[in-house]
């Protein structure tokens, strides 16, 4: 028997101290107990969202936060451009169209970031409403350059609103709300909170509170001004996952004691100790570029002869760990190594020893220890600064 591992980009592990919070007893959601821990919850996110302005959070998973994102914001009609790296970039553009948007796209190929060249072009068939963007890009491992794409946007359509779905990107690698102009912001609690599901928290500038005072998308759970006229009182509109807010706060106050520079940090080293594994085996990445490499998941494909479905499936019976499949058009070709939350370089040197010895039992043709040295190596070079995607 194997105590489970997991490595996917969420859900992410959750530390023993976070797990116990959810333990605790019930309390009324209108009470001063719990607009306490709202008051807490509110003040950590907004200093890991690096926001002066709103977080609000809602009770659902990372969707219902984009689609809350959407209907507040947009009228039927409206032009919107979605910037498409992936499955969740194209699953965003077709919320958006679900709700009556006139969705432009610009798409990447698989393993590529936004391309500023062509989001330039893009831009050019505007105005738009608003500009949908996400920050780390799950199914292909894509970290994009939203304060470039973001600065772009501004530029030519000051008044755009800029949608981001940092789900998965948020507390992985570096995003300023504030200063990067930034409209709405997306994350969910499963992801680098290491928080268990339940919990969607968007950043909401005042240009896209005046949005939200104009928008005609039809909304009632997910309707923000009513969430913000709660926020004021120090409560939620409907029932909130009252445990998963317990844990939260223990979670961000965690996030604060480890502070901004370590955890991105930490992401960033155990991301390039991956990668330098892999490499050293021989194993191809799906992601080539450095700067594009996401910080929370990295996507590898399996030597030739090998399935990733075969493969993964001895990594959990053997060794207890969870890898994450491919998803859409990669879903037979990659796996996914997930890095992101409470993960240590001791996960990803395990990771390493396991995935070579599966892959040797499997015939594949990789001289075991290489890719634990190959990331053992790679930590004994200067730590890169985390700061800058
Ligand atoms: C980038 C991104 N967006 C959206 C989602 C969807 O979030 P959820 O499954 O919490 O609804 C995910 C989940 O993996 C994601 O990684």
């Amino acid at each position: 028997m194997h105590d489970i591992r997991l490595m996917i980009p969420g859900p992410t592990p959750v530390p023993d101290e976070v797990l116990r919070e959810m333990a605790r007893p019930m309390i009324n959601h209108r009470s001063p107990m719990f607009s306490a821990i709202l008051a807490d919850c509110r003040k950590g996110a907004q200093w890991l969202y690096r926001t002066s302005h709103d977080v609000i959070f809602m009770t659902a998973s990372g969707t219902g936060g984009l689609e809350a994102a959407l209907v507040n914001v947009l009228s039927p009609g409206d032009r919107v451009l979605s910037l498409v790296s992936g499955v969740f970039g194209k699953r965003f553009a077709d919320m958006a169209q679900v709700f009556g948007a006139e969705v432009h796209r610009v798409e990447t190929r698989a393993g590529e970031a936004y391309d500023p060249a062509r989001v330039a072009e893009a831009l050019e068939a505007g105005p738009f409403k608003a500009v949908l963007m996400t920050h780390n890009e799950t199914s292909t491992a894509v970290l994009n350059p939203i304060e470039q794409v973001a600065a772009m946007v501004r530029a030519r359509w000051p008044e755009a609103l800029i949608l981001v779905d940092a789900v998965s990107g948020l507390g992985s690698a570096p995003l300023e709300t504030d200063a990067w102009g930034l409209d709405v912001v997306v994350s969910g609690s499963q992801k680098a909170f290491s928080v268990p599901p339940g919990l969607a928290m968007l950043a909401v500038s005042p240009r896209a509170w005046q949005a939200v005072g104009e928008a005609r998308c039809p909304r009632f759970y997910f309707d923000l001004g009513k969430a913000r006229d709660f926020d004021a009182k120090g409560q939620t509109p409907w029932t909130p996952a009252i445990s998963v807010f317990y844990a939260l706060a223990k979670a961000l106050e965690r996030m604060q004691a480890e502070g901004l520079e370590g955890i991105l940090g930490r992401h960033l080293e155990l991301t390039t100790g991956l990668r330098s594994g892999l490499r050293a085996l021989g194993m191809e990445l799906l992601v080539k570029d450095e700067a594009a490499a996401s910080r929370a998941v990295t996507a590898v494909f399996p030597p030739a002869g090998v399935a990733p479905s075969d493969f993964r499936k001895r990594m959990q019976a053997q060794y207890g760990i969870v890898l994450a499949g491919g998803q859409g058009a990669l879903t037979d070709s990659i796996f996914r190594v997930g890095h992101l939350g409470h993960c240590s370089r001791v996960d990803i040197l395990g990771c390493l020893a396991a995935l070579e010895s599966v892959l040797v039992e499997l015939g594949a043709p990789v001289e075991p220890g290489r890719g634990v040295a190959g990331a053992q190596l790679a930590w004994q070079q200067p730590r890169p600064a985390a700061v800058g995607a």
